[in-house]
C-alpha cells in the first residue's frame, strides 16, 4: 500500500487544556518544563538517558556505557551495568513505603485482597525460591498462563528476581496457541491455574494447558498450578505441582540475581502480518526505565494514587502498567479479575467508587461498549476520585472521547491517549497531561527523548500538515524490543526494512496536523486490531484452512462500532459452495474451530463462501477489494486485472 495516498477524513478541531486544578498538582506542569526536557534530549541524547537511568534505577553495579550502536539495529543500553527489576519494584521501597499497599485485588465474585509492599516482597521471594527448587535458573524460559490475580504478578516478579525469562500467554488464548508459544520459547516450566473467573464462568486454564502439553511441549519439565477456582481438574502427579505445595517451607528471603542491563526480562508473543506470532524480546534496565518515566510523565503518578490499568497481564499493557511500572514507582495498583459486565455494565464504575481509583486506563473498545449501555449506569456511581483518564490500543473516535471526558471524567480529568506497541515497551506518543492540551482522537506529541516522525517512501520527513505517511522512530530508545526470539532475521526485516535500516518502522501510518499533533491512521500491513488486540490476518487464515472442509481463506477487517475492527472471512470450500452461499451450521462450526485454534478473540464475525478468491493474474489476492466488499461499499477500483471478474457478485453476497 502506498501510504501517501491515504487521505485523512477525520478533522477534529477541539482543543482541551488541562484544568488549573490538575495543573496545580501535576509534576510536569508547564509547556516550559516539558520543553526543557525535550531540549535536554536534543542537546545530548545519550547524556539525557544516562542521567535518567542513574536517577530512576537502583543499580547494583553502575553502568558507564550508555548506548552501544556498534551492532545496529541491535542496540544496547547501559550494557555494563548490573541490576534487578524485581529489586527495583520491591526491595527498594521496603524502607520508605513497606506498609503501603502495592496491590489491591478484586475478584469477579467480589473477593478483595490487599497486599503491602512487604507482603508482596515476601510472596515474590517465597515463590522465587520455589522456582529455584524446581530447577529454574537464570535464562530459562517460564511460560505463565494465569487468570488476572496477584499471583500472576507474583509469578512474573519471581522470574525477574532469579533472572528467568517469562513469557505470559493471555488466558483467553486456546491450548493450541499456548503450545505454539511454549514450543517457540523452549520453556522449561509452565505456571498456570485450575481456572479463572470471567463473565460468570470458569475459564478452563488447566484443561487448555493439559491439551497443549498432551500434543507437544517437550521442553516443559514441570507445571505449577495455582488453585483459584477450586473446581475439579486433572492432575498429573509426575509433572504438576500445586502452587501452595511448591511454596511450602520456602524461605521468604531470596537474594535477587544481579543481571546485566541487557538480560532479557521477558518475551511476549504478538501477531505480525505473516507467519506465526513473534516473541518480542525485551531487556531489563531499558524496559524498566521507560516504564518508570511514563508512569511519571504520562500518568503523573503520586504516592497517594490508586492506579487502575484494566489490561490483562497477557498483553504488553498489563506488563508495563500492571506488573512493573506501578510497582517500580512505589504506587498502588488495582487488579480486577473479571469482565466489565458482571454483574452489570456498572462494574468498572463500582470498582472506581469503592476503591477510590484516581487514575483509570482502559481501551477504546471498552469505552465504546460501556458508552452504549447508557449514561444512567455511570451516573449511579461517585467517580469524583478520578483525576486522570487514559486510553490505549487503537485510535479513539471523538464521540467516545467526549463521552469518556464528560461522563466518566466529569469534564475535569485530562485524557491521555497513549500510542505505543508491544515492541516499544512503553508509551511513546502521549500527552504529558499537565503541559499538553489534548484533541479528541490524537495521541498528541512524542515524549521527551522519543524522536518520532512521519516520513514518505524515501524517508523524508513530511512537513505538509495532514499528509499521511509512515510512522517511524528515528533514534533507538531504552525500552525498544531487542530482537524476535529465535528469529533475528525477522527482527531486522520487519522493523528496519526501509530507509537504509536507519529508522524503526512502527507499521502504522500517521499524519501530523498544523500543530504537530500526531494522528494514527491505521496499520500499513495485514494486521487486524480487534478490540485493541493485534491479530494477523494470516493467523486466522491458517486456522481456517486447517479445517478439513476449507480449501482457501482470505481474512480482512471491517470497521466495527464497538470492537474497532471485526473479522471478515472469505472461504472457499473443498467441494461445492453452499447453495446461495449460506450454510449456517458450517459457519457456526468454523467460528468455533477458529476459537479452538487461536482463542475466542479471533472468531470471524462474518464468513462468506465463494467458489474462489479475487486474484490478479499473478495469483495475488486483492485484499483491498475484499476490504471494500466487507465494508458493504460499492467497488470503485479497477477490477480488470482480476482473473475471474465474475466472482465479485458472489463475494458481495449478491448471488
Ligand atoms: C498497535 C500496537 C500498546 C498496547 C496496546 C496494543 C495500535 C496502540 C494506539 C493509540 C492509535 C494505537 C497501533 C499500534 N495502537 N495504541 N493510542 N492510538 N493506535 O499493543 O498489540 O502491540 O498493538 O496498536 O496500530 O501499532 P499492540
Amino acid at each position: 500500500m502506498n501510504v501517501e495516498n491515504i487521505d485523512s477524513v477525520l478533522h477534529e478541531e477541539r482543543l482541551f487544556e488541562p484544568s488549573s486544578d490538575f495543573v496545580k498538582s501535576a509534576t510536569i506542569n508547564s509547556a516550559e518544563s516539558l520543553a526543557a526536557l525535550r531540549r535536554a534530549a536534543d542537546d545530548d541524547y545519550q547524556g539525557f538517558w544516562a542521567k535518567l537511568a542513574r536517577d530512576e534505577i537502583s543499580w547494583h553495579k553502575p553502568f558507564s556505557n550508555v548506548l552501544d550502536e556498534s551492532n545496529a539495529p541491535h542496540y544496547q543500553w547501559f550494557n555494563d551495568g548490573l541490576m534487578n527489576v524485581s529489586y527495583n519494584c520491591l526491595d527498594r521501597h521496603l524502607q520508605t513505603r513497606g506498609d503501603n499497599t502495592a496491590i489491591v485485588f478484586e475478584g469477579e465474585k467480589g473477593d478483595i485482597t490487599s497486599l503491602t509492599y512487604r507482603d508482596l516482597h515476601a510472596q515474590v521471594c517465597t515463590f522465587a525460591n520455589a522456582l529455584k527448587a524446581q530447577g529454574v535458573v537464570k535464562g530459562d524460559r517460564v511460560v505463565i498462563y494465569m487468570p488476572m490475580t496477584p499471583e500472576a504478578v507474583v509469578a512474573m516478579q519471581a522470574c525477574a528476581r532469579i533472572g528467568a525469562i517469562h513469557s505470559v500467554v493471555f488466558g483467553g488464548f486456546s491450548g493450541e496457541s499456548l503450545k505454539d508459544r511454549i514450543e517457540d520459547a523452549g520453556a522449561k516450566m509452565l505456571i498456570t491455574a485450575d481456572g479463572g473467573n470471567r463473565g460468570g464462568k470458569i475459564v478452563e486454564l488447566k484443561q487448555a494447558a493439559d491439551k497443549a502439553l498432551a500434543s507437544g511441549c517437550a521442553s516443559i519439565e514441570s507445571v505449577i498450578v495455582f488453585k483459584r477456582t477450586g473446581h475439579n481438574v486433572e492432575f498429573n502427579r509426575d509433572r504438576d505441582v500445586w502452587w501452595h505445595n511448591a511454596i511450602e517451607g520456602m524461605d521468604s528471603v531470596c537474594e535477587p540475581e544481579w543481571v546485566e542491563a541487557e538480560h532479557p526480562l521477558f518475551l511476549l508473543y504478538t501477531s505480525g502480518s505473516t507467519g506465526k506470532p513473534k516473541g518480542i524480546q525485551h531487556s531489563s534496565a531499558g524496559y524498566l526505565l521507560n516504564s518508570i518515566l511514563t508512569m511519571k510523565w504520562v500518568f503523573d503518578i503520586k504516592d497517594d494514587d490508586i492506579y487502575w490499568c484494566t489490561a490483562d497481564v497477557g498483553w504488553i499493557t498489563g506488563h508495563t502498567y500492571v506488573a512493573y511500572g506501578p510497582l517500580a514507582v512505589g504506587s498502588t495498583a488495582l487488579i480486577y479479575e473479571g469482565a466489565p459486565t458482571v454483574p452489570d455494565n456498572g462494574r468498572f464504575w463500582d470498582i472506581c467508587q469503592r476503591h477510590k481509583v484516581t487514575i483509570f486506563y482502559t481501551a477504546p473498545t471498552a469505552i465504546r461498549a460501556l458508552m452504549k449501555s447508557g449514561d444512567e449506569i455511570p451516573a449511579k456511581y461517585d467517580l469524583s476520585s478520578i483525576r486522570l483518564l487514559g486510553t490505549v490500543g487503537e485510535p479513539i473516535n471523538p464521540e467516545a472521547w467526549i463521552w469518556y471526558h464528560k461522563v466518566i471524567g466529569g469534564a475535569r480529568c485530562p485524557i491521555v491517549d497513549t500510542w505505543w506497541q508491544t515492541e516499544t515497551g512503553a508509551n511513546m506518543i502521549a500527552p504529558v497531561p499537565g503541559a499538553v492540551a489534548t484533541k479528541p482522537g490524537s495521541c498528541t506529541l512524542p515524549l521527551p527523548g522519543i524522536i518520532a516522525d512521519v516520513v514518505d517512501e524515501e524517508g523524508n520527513s513530511i512537513t505538509t500538515p495532514d499528509k499521511g505517511g509512515y510512522l517511524v522512530i528515528r533514534k533507538p530508545w531504552p525500552s525498544m524490543l531487542r530482537t524476535i526470539w529465535g528469529d533475528d532475521e525477522r527482527y531486522v526485516s520487519t522493523y528496519w526494512p526501509k530507509f537504509d535500516g536507519k529508522f524503526y518502522l512502527a507499521g502504522d501510518s500517521a499524519r501530523r496536523d498544523k500543530d504537530g499533533y500526531f494522528w494514527i491512521m491505521g496499520r500499513i500491513d495485514d494486521v487486524l486490531n480487534v478490540s485493541g488486540h493485534r491479530l494477523g490476518t494470516m493467523e486466522v487464515e491458517s486456522a481456517l484452512v486447517a479445517h478439513p472442509r476449507v480449501a482457501e481463506a482470505a481474512v480482512v477487517g471491517r470497521p466495527d462500532e464497538i470492537k474497532g475492527e471485526a473479522i471478515f472471512a472469505y472461504v472457499v470450500l473443498r467441494g461445492d459452495r453452499p447453495e446461495d452461499g449460506i450454510d449456517e451450521a458450517l459457519t457456526k462450526e468454523l467460528r468455533a474451530w477458529v476459537s479452538e485454534q487461536i482463542g475466542p478473540i479471533a472468531k470471524p464475525d462474518d464468513i462468506r463462501y465463494a467458489d474462489n478468491l479475487p486474484k490478479t493474474r499473478s495469483g495475488k489476492i486483492m485484499r483491498r477489494l475484499l476490504r471494500t466488499i466487507a465494508k458493504g461499499e460499492e467497488i470503485t477500483q479497477d477490477t480488470s486485472t482480476l482473473e475471474n471478474e465474475a466472482i465479485l457478485l458472489q463475494l458481495q453476497g449478491k448471488v
